[in-house]
């Protein structure tokens, strides 16, 4: 078995660390070099670079798996389209990796491809998103955010804003910009949603994919003003839509913000990586953020190097998030019997 160079023993749920992370830039995807003995290879499929979000991810990635810190990383960026991972995942089976890491840009369709990595003997870790496999032993184990945690902690939010505003349920139209449909991030931010309609009487207009891009966000804003006059609550399901979204709704003559009674269309959102949509947040324009950690990296190497160390990780390593608004309005919320503070993005 390669030894790792250095080995440094991580937690695999450390603290939080706030998301963001402008200045750094994504490699260029490298090819298979000829590396040293001492390297681990590692095959990683990261499923795009659509968001802010992404990117972030992907250089945390990068830099966890360095040379420096004994990894020879091989990158390939799928460009949101599954069939490009497979492919991506059969050369590295092919080029005889170490180890896949796999952030799957949906939830279905991997049982043909991870079924050859495992008859290769090549372990997958799952990032981010999830399979859906009839075998969970296709794959080691998966590091990610519980998303529809994320979705309970911003209609839990919207249900003690609107409480204390006074506004009835029926007087909530709300209008959802999904992300990429299939994706386990839409999967759970859509079902909380619906779950949190249902359960508090909200008018929940309709649904719509905004790709998790800022110009479908703006696109599908704008189409969905011409089609409802009442909207006054936008739940985009990540921040690089919730800004096209604002454009849009701007673009359009309105304005953004909490008085939804006033004439104003609230935008809530998911990641906090961004700083345009921590900024918006920070003015009001954005009235809640559920924070989406991104800063997978060190976990996915301490995985790796309990594999390595001939351990068996936690299958589901979910990773702790907070929740961000600057209104004074709401402190804390309570979801699944737990207390979590609103705090300043
Ligand atoms: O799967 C995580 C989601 O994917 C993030 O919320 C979004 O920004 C990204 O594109």
């Amino acid at each position: 078995m390669k030894k790792i160079a250095v080995f440094t023993a991580i937690t695999l749920l450390l603290p939080v660390l706030l998301a963001g992370c402008g200045s750094s830039v994504i490699k260029e995807e490298n090819k298979v070099e000829t590396v040293s003995e001492e390297l681990l290879t590692v095959g990683f499929s990261q499923l795009g670079a659509e968001s802010d979000w992404r990117n972030t991810n992907t250089v945390s990635m990068q830099e966890a798996l360095s040379k420096e810190n004994g990894f020879n990383l091989v990158y390939k960026n799928g460009q949101q389209k599954q069939a490009n991972q497979i492919t991506a995942v059969r050369m590295f089976i092919q080029q005889g990796v170490d180890y896949i890491v796999l952030a799957p840009a949906t939830e279905t369709g991997w049982d043909i491809v991870l079924a050859e990595a495992r008859d290769a003997n090549i372990p997958v870790i799952l990032v981010d998103r999830r399979v859906d496999v009839s075998d969970k032993g296709l794959y080691s184990c998966w590091v990610g955010s519980d998303f529809e945690l994320e979705s309970k902690k911003v209609t839990a939010w919207l249900k003690a804003f609107s409480d204390r505003r006074n506004i009835s349920p029926e007087n909530i139209h709300i209008v959802n910009i999904q992300g990429s449909i299939g994706s386990t991030a839409q999967i759970g931010r859509t079902r909380g949603l619906a779950n949190a309609a249902r359960e508090y009487g909200w008018d929940l207009l309709t649904e719509a994919s905004g790709d998790f891009t800022e110009n479908k966000g703006r696109e599908v804003m704008a189409a969905l003003l011409k089609g409802h006059d009442n909207i006054n609550v936008v739940y985009c399901e990540n921040d690089n839509m919730a800004i096209g979204a604002i454009d849009a709704i701007e673009s359009a003559g309105r304005k953004v913000g909490p008085n939804i009674l006033n004439g104003d269309i609230m935008v809530v959102s998911f990641d906090g990586v961004n700083e345009q949509s921590l900024d918006y947040c920070r003015e009001g324009k954005i009235s809640c953020i559920a924070e989406c950690n991104p800063l997978h990296g060190p976990r996915v190497r301490a995985l790796i190097e309990a594999l390595q160390a001939g351990e068996t990780p936690e299958k589901f390593n979910y990773v702790d998030e907070r929740i961000f608004s600057s209104l004074d309005i709401v402190d804390n919320i309570s979801v699944d019997g737990i207390t979590y503070d609103v705090e300043e993005p």
